[in-house]
């Protein structure tokens, strides 16, 4: 079942609600892997630092937030800056409703409207709706860190999947638009 949600740019005001979206994988899961609970303050900061094409969107329910997606930086160095990483949490009780594929859906169109060249997911080993997700729209699995991280007790895998958004050249001659089609051999 698809659910009617609509779909907004993350507002600071935001905060408390996605904070408490997060905050209940942070203490119940490893599909994150913080473990201290994030703060009202932390929370607005992450919203603050993501503007532009680094974007919050969040998905409502009749003005409820049940959902949201971001794309943040993927690498601090400056080479990486055509990449970016998706995130995307949906609150529980809205599990499996297609809310999660309409947020990542909206992420790439974003990230493609702002030029990036490829989407990351750095996803727990054998999260299955997140793998699911991902490559629903295309995502492959590009490699799996090994018991990189540790919570609750247990070593975890990092499954890294990607997604490669075609590279639009911008055309260097005057008049001549990125997408007109390649000229033809001639014949004969
Ligand atoms: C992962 C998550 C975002 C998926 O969102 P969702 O709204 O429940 O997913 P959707 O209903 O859009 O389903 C997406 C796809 O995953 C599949 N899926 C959903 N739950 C699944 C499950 N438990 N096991 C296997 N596949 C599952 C759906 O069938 C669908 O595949 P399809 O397009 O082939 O039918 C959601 O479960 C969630 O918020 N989990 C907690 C936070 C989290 O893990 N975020 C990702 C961190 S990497």
């Amino acid at each position: 079942m698809v659910s009617p949600v609509e779909l907004r740019l993350a507002q600071v005001d935001d905060a408390e609600a996605i904070r408490q979206i997060y905050n209940a994988e942070v203490t119940t899961s490893t599909v994150t892997f913080d473990i201290v609970p994030r703060s009202l303050d932390d929370q607005r900061r992450y919203l603050s630092d993501r503007r532009g094409a680094h974007a919050v969107i969040v998905a409502t329910d009749r003005d409820t937030v049940v959902g949201y997606g971001a794309l943040s930086p993927w690498r601090s160095k400056p080479a990486y800056a055509t990449s970016v990483e998706d995130s995307v949490y949906v609150h529980p009780a809205h599990h499996g409703q297609g809310i999660g594929s309409i947020l990542l859906a909206e992420l790439v169109r974003v990230a493609t409207a702002h030029g990036f060249h490829a989407i990351f997911a750095r996803i727990v080993g054998g999260h299955a709706a997140s793998i699911r997700l991902h490559e629903a729209l295309g995502f492959e699995i590009v490699g799996t860190e090994r018991e990189v991280g540790r919570k609750f007790g247990r070593w975890l895998d990092v499954v890294v999947m990607e997604l490669l958004i075609p590279t639009r050249m911008p055309a260097a001659t005057p008049g001549l638009r990125p997408d007109d089609p390649a000229p033809r051999p001639p014949r004969g």
